[in-house]
């Protein structure tokens, strides 16, 4: 079956995904949104692809709209999309740690018979803490470890000196639902975890700055009723952009091709 597709942004992930799609029969990309500003843009063209600035103007035939704009822009658009009984798939998942805006997007889904996928993104596990939250309880901690450098302009500064460190140093512990208020930018990866398992408050998170990283590392462990796992990802970075993960791609298309590899919230 092919799917017929808008994208919202077009950043580095809607670019990279865009050059994987090239060939694939399966996927159709109609829209792409855009903020209005860009719209004309010289380099604003993709194929037959129309770039518009709201969910309103999406061609009648798109069924799936991808998210991958950020928390804003997720906030801006998400509510638009499944109104329209559309399928959303989203990457900005550390904005559902708002309970109000989450419960009304699932809400409305209901209402609409919309879905609403979070793609795995930058991490892998899911389907295991997914079986283990439907088994009974389960503990869940996440651990973020980045180079020094990647926590620079974030509250991080104000717990550590973070040119001064000599070994990877553990500046926040908290919960997930914590790591959204204080570090939007870096919150993702914990939400995305804290959705598939016991969510925002229950899922535990440790933010580490080492300094002698080059690249990301993502740890997931968690104890359950069902037993215990630990799973690490080291997370090559996009070449045009180092904050985002080349797996944050492949999961969108992996979702494209098999629709799985997502928490499912609706
Ligand atoms: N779940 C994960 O593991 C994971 C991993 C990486 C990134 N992400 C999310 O994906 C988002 C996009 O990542 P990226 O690397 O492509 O970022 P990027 O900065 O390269 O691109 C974002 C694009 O979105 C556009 N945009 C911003 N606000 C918009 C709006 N209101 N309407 C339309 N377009 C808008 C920007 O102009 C830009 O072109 C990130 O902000 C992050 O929230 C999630």
């Amino acid at each position: 079956m092919t799917a017929n597709i808008a994208i919202i942004g077009f950043g580095s992930i809607t670019r990279t995904l865009l050059a994987s799609l090239a060939g694939n029969g399966a996927v159709r990309v109609k829209n792409i949104v855009v903020r209005p500003e860009r719209i004309g843009a010289p380099d604003h063209s993709w194929q037959d692809a129309r770039f518009v600035s709201s969910i309103g103007e999406l061609e009648a035939d798109v069924d799936t709209v991808i998210e991958a704009a950020g928390h804003a822009a997720l906030r801006q658009h998400a509510g638009d999309v499944v109104a329209s009984g559309r399928r959303l798939v989203l990457a900005s998942s550390g904005a559902l740690a708002d309970d109000a805006f989450r419960k009304g997007l699932e809400k409305t889904a209901r209402e609409t018979g919309a879905e609403i996928h979070v793609v795995s993104g930058a991490i892998g596990a899911l389907d295991a803490l997914a079986t283990a939250q439907i088994a009974g309880r389960q503990a869940v901690h996440y651990t973020g470890i980045k180079p020094s450098r990647a926590w620079r302009g974030t509250p991080a500064e104000h717990c550590v000196d973070l040119d001064a460190l000599e070994a990877p140093t553990t500046f926040f512990t908290g919960s997930a639902r914590e790591v959204a208020r204080l570090y939007p930018a870096n919150a993702n990866v914990a939400a995305t975890v804290a959705l598939a398992g016991p969510g925002f408050d229950a899922t535990t998170v440790s933010l580490i700055a080492d300094p002698d990283a080059a690249l990301n590392r993502h740890v997931v462990e968690a104890d359950g009723v069902l037993g215990s796992f630990r799973f690490e990802t080291t997370a090559t970075p996009l070449s045009i952009n180092p904050r985002t993960s080349g797996t944050t791609v492949f999961s969108i298309l992996s979702f494209l091709n098999s629709g799985s590899n997502s928490v499912r919230l609706v």
